[in-house]
């Protein structure tokens, strides 16, 4: 069982994806869990803010300490083991080797930073520092369900066949996945590759094996 909490302003942007195909599945099958925290609860004064504007000026707002600390921390007092994962456009870029690796732990915490950042000082609070590539989005969200979504389908029993994430792009180190065809043979002139409608299996691996792509 692999369990997500996710620390977001915007829980209703997530819970459309997590609680559809796949993920949905996973959770059903009691393989994952996800559960979300509002930092607007952990927001300070009347209007429970969360951000405030940066020291030495500067354009936009920055999400403040406190809450997040106090929101980390109430889900660290149940489970004290819980990594922290923090999206940001400066961190490491995730990959599927990353994916394998998260895929064997039990519980992470991610943040979901939004407006234009967050106080350096959070970073004392992160294990995890993760890009989705080298683009700036407006929050947190999006690359936490990549995050979700690449590590929740490596753990066993989530996809349908039993190996499908074994033999599939990426698993097997660097080999991307061969091209694949399905009903019908001749669809507007594009033919299936005859080796495929051969039967010969060892013919038809290695066609495969030449076929897959290799990531640069
Ligand atoms: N937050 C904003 N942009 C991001 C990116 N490219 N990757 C991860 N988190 C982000």
């Amino acid at each position: 069982m692999i369990k997500f909490t996710i620390i977001t302003l915007f829980k209703e942007a997530l819970k459309p994806y997590l609680q559809s195909s796949m993920m949905e599945k996973a959770v059903r099958k009691g393989l994952a869990e996800f559960d979300f925290v509002n930092l607007r609860e952990f927001g300070l004064g009347p209007h429970r803010s969360v951000d405030d504007t940066p020291y030495g000026g500067g354009d936009g707002m920055l999400l403040r300490c406190e809450p997040v600390f106090n929101a980390i921390e109430s889900v660290k007092a149940k489970d004290p083991s819980a990594k922290v994962i923090l999206p940001t456009p400066v961190g490491e870029i995730w990959n599927q080797e990353m994916a394998r690796t998260f895929a064997q732990s039990e519980h992470y915490i991610i943040l979901c930073p939004h407006y234009e950042g967050y106080d350096e000082r959070i970073l004392s609070i992160v294990d995890y520092k993760i890009s989705l590539g080298k683009y700036v989005l407006t929050g947190g969200e999006l690359p936490a369900l990549i995050i979700i979504d690449s590590v929740v389908r490596l753990i066993p029993g989530v996809l349908g066949g039993e190996t499908s994430a074994e033999i599939e792009s990426f698993s097997d180190g660097d080999n991307l996945e061969y091209p694949q065809y399905t009903r019908p043979e001749d669809f507007r002139g594009m033919k299936v590759p005859e080796v495929l409608l051969s039967g010969n299996h060892g013919e038809i691996a290695k066609w495969r094996e030449e076929h897959s792509g290799k990531v640069e």
